[in-house]
């Protein structure tokens, strides 16, 4: 087990979430995405000794217009942001920021909300938020409030948020008449963090511009175990959920202690070492499954969350157990095998990229794998076989 133990409760409305967010004080974390508190819960950076998972929280997921404004619940996914017709035609700069915003799998699971209140100086969400005049609305048990984006950040991974308040929307005001956005950005790789960037909005006598750079000193207070730790380790340990969930079509019942990772559930409970676990905080892909048919990091998710879902392993591509997938044939066929260990990462990666788009160009492919590493031999076999797969239909 990577993280250490905690207490799992996964509330179902906001309501429930303050309360749980009251009882428990500075023990307790928030899970959104988990894109960036559960690499550091891998690291032991972080320790909470309570995770309040607001995955099942509805109420949090949503785009609405309301007024001439646009309303964005916290939960909603990165990758939703990025698919949004509403979003594209009301603010444009998000649209176009989301790509540089790590991989897909990343955006499969990273929320708005998460991005925001985690404000790491090198990620992009916050500085488009500045740029667009965005508003946060905050709350706790006992009120709401609503601060501008510019007043939200105001450090290093810290902002205005007080303890007991959980950031529940954002609020985009229209753009200026015939204003103009842009987004720059200078990486190493495509979809790694940004060194530096600029989020801009040009109006007729407005420029709206908010610089971004990468600063990685993260304050060590943001990580420490709480003191006031009021269940014990041994409680903790023994924080065991049951789960159903169906994985490749059939369906499984287990007890899983709540820290279990699901790439470790996966391998060691269920027996399916397809799903190889290299870095473990999310940068390699070779944990890649399908989570409810989309591609995401297994080794970024707890088991106990996945319960009510479909998860499809590499074990699962197969038409049955004498034939392989048009994509497992063609990686045969292409010399992509190599090693094998980032195979069933790339595999999953690929299965869900080209029922999305099936005819991509060779930038369409290579971009796709970006969040895929191979460490023992490179990327020109593998974009062969996959542009056999396009070419055959
Ligand atoms: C390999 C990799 C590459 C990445 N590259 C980039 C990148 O290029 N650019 C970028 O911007 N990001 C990047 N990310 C981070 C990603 O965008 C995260 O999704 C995002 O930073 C956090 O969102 P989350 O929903 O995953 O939040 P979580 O990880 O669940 O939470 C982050 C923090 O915010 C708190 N929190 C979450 N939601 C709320 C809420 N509603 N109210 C109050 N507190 C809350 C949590 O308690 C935690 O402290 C990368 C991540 C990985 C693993
Ligand atoms: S991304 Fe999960 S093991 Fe590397
Ligand atoms: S084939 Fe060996 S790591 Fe990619």
């Amino acid at each position: 087990m990577k993280p250490a133990p905690f207490h799992y409760f996964a509330p179902t409305t906001i309501d429930e979430t303050l309360a749980l967010i009251a009882e428990h004080g500075d023990a307790a974390k928030i899970l959104a995405g988990g894109q960036s508190l559960v690499p550091t819960m891998n690291f032991r950076l972080a320790m909470p000794a309570v995770l309040i998972d607001i995955n099942r929280v509805a109420a949090l997921a949503y785009i609405t217009a309301r007024d001439d404004d646009l309303a964005i619940g916290a939960l909603t996914r990165q990758r939703t942001l990025e698919r949004d017709a509403q979003i594209a035609r009301h603010a444009p700069l998000i649209a176009e920021t989301m790509p540089f915003i790590a991989h897909p799998q990343i955006r499969n699971r990273g929320t708005l909300g998460g991005s925001l209140a985690h404000a790491d100086p090198a990620a992009e969400l916050p500085a488009v938020m500045i740029a667009l005049n965005a508003q946060l609305k905050l709350k706790n048990q006992k009120q709401e409030r609503v601060i501008d984006a510019r007043d939200f950040f105001v450090g290093l991974f810290m902002t205005a948020l007080e303890p007991d308040e959980l950031v529940i929307e954002i609020i985009l005001p229209p753009l200026p008449a015939r204003a103009s956005c842009a987004f720059v950005e200078v990486a190493r790789r495509h979809g790694d963090f940004a060194l530096a960037g600029v989020a801009c909005v040009i109006a007729r006598d407005e420029v709206r511009s908010w610089k971004f750079e990468t600063r990685r000193e993260i304050p060590i207070s943001n990580f420490q175990r709480p003191t006031s730790i009021n269940l014990g380790d041994d409680i903790l340990m023994n924080d065991h959920h049951a789960i159903q969930l169906t994985v490749n079509g059939i369906t499984h019942q287990r007890a899983v202690e709540a820290r279990m990772l699901l790439s470790d559930f996966l391998r060691h409970d269920l027996g399916l070492t397809g799903t190889h676990v290299g870095c473990e905080h999310g940068v390699c892909g070779a944990c890649t499954i399908l989570f409810d048919g989309e591609p995401v990091r297994a080794c970024l998710m707890f088991a106990v969350q996945a319960d009510g879902h479909s998860i499809t392993t590499v074990e699962g591509l197969a038409p049955d157990e004498n034939h392989l997938s048009t994509m497992q044939s063609a990686f045969r066929d292409a010399h992509a095998l190599q090693c094998g260990f980032c195979t069933p990462g790339f595999l999953m990666t690929l299965d869900a990229f080209l029922r999305e788009n099936s005819n991509p160009t060779e930038e369409e492919i290579r971009l796709a794998i970006s969040g895929n590493l191979c460490r023992c031999t490179g990327y020109q076999n593998i974009v062969d076989a996959v542009k056999r797969v396009a070419q055959n239909g």
